[in-house]
């Protein structure tokens, strides 16, 4: 077996505001995964991993087989492969490289990212068919929230819903909007930014969710942009989140100010998503980034386009 397959997955940012674990939207900014795999010829107690990382997380990703993209891999091998793969798999190398655009632990979906090429790479390896439903399941297991992973996988704007034991997802194209992005220069752990959420919410803060998540979709999907500001508010996750995001606040209104349609948490943070159009994408991007510095925290502001397509 000599076979090199290359991934390409989407940034996503997730939530858009009330749509906590729900809704969710591709970015066009990729990280691309390489493998080779080839036998050795020799029984090495394997199968050997090597792996390469260039760009984002190069000094904090693991290069061993706790990489998540090794254990999406090899998950797919143990359910899917024959039991003749299985058999070789001691005497195989896997040659893999990570080229990251996608910043780590900043609410942009790295994880997902890494998760699905993971998991495409080794179908493809497999030679098994993609199946969309088949793939979320492996998935959702291992990120146990569909807003990242669906749009990563399918592309464009995503409602989705664990219903019925799957991921139910519809796909929309994708907002004929700006993307700008500012992801300040430290990391947030996703689990720790869950745990510091309450486990209960007062009716009138899940009703007031429910009501924007419904006009935002219907505002993105009708292009009523003037509404996105009202829509995009969120009382369930993002003012908990706040405490491990000082400043918070300060960059929405300075995005605001600068003439941004909405503004809220990208994923779990603590990369701040604003949405604008063409013409005002540059100067929300400079207010973004002047005011964290002014908080003293250095920034990279993103303008990005949103992706219609998911993994290639
Ligand atoms: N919906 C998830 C959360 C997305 O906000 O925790 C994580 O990126």
């Amino acid at each position: 077996m000599n076979r090199k397959v290359t991934v390409s997955v989407p940034a996503t940012s997730a939530n858009l505001g009330p749509g906590f674990d729900v809704l969710g939207a591709a970015l066009k900014l990729f990280n691309t995964l390489e493998v080779e795999a080839f036998d050795s010829g020799k029984k090495t107690g394997g199968p050997f991993v090597s792996i390469e990382v260039e760009g984002e997380g190069v000094t904090e990703l693991p290069r061993d087989k706790t990489n998540v993209v090794w254990s999406a891999m090899a998950g797919v091998f143990e359910k899917f492969a024959s039991k003749d793969f299985k058999k070789k798999l001691g005497s195989l190398v896997f040659e893999i490289k990570l080229i990251n655009n996608i910043p780590i632990c900043s609410g942009l979906g790295s994880s997902a990212a890494a998760r699905l090429g993971g998991i495409i790479a080794a179908y493809k390896l497999l030679k098994r068919k993609i199946n969309f439903q088949e793939v979320l399941g492996l998935a959702i297991k291992l990120e146990n929230h569909p807003d990242n992973i669906v749009p990563a996988l399918a592309g464009g704007l995503c409602v989705s819903a664990l219903a019925g034991g799957e991921v139910k997802f519809i796909k929309f194209a994708p907002p004929a909007l700006k993307a700008v992005v500012c992801t300040p220069e430290f990391f947030i752990d996703t689990t720790k930014a869950r745990a510091i959420l309450p486990k209960i919410h007062k009716l009138q803060d899940t009703v007031f969710n429910c009501q924007r998540v419904g006009l935002l979709v219907s505002a993105l999907l009708s292009k009523r942009f003037d509404l996105i500001k009202f829509a995009i508010e969120d009382r369930i996750h993002q003012p908990y989140r706040e405490k491990l995001i000082k400043g918070m606040s300060r960059i929405f209104d300075a995005a605001y100010a600068a003439g941004a349609y909405g503004v809220a948490l990208s994923g779990s943070g603590p990369s701040i998503l604003a949405l604008t159009d063409r013409a005002r994408a540059k100067k929300v991007a400079s207010a973004m980034k002047n005011t964290w510095a002014r908080l003293g925290t250095q920034s990279r502001a993103y303008i990005l386009d949103f992706s219609g397509s998911g993994c290639k």
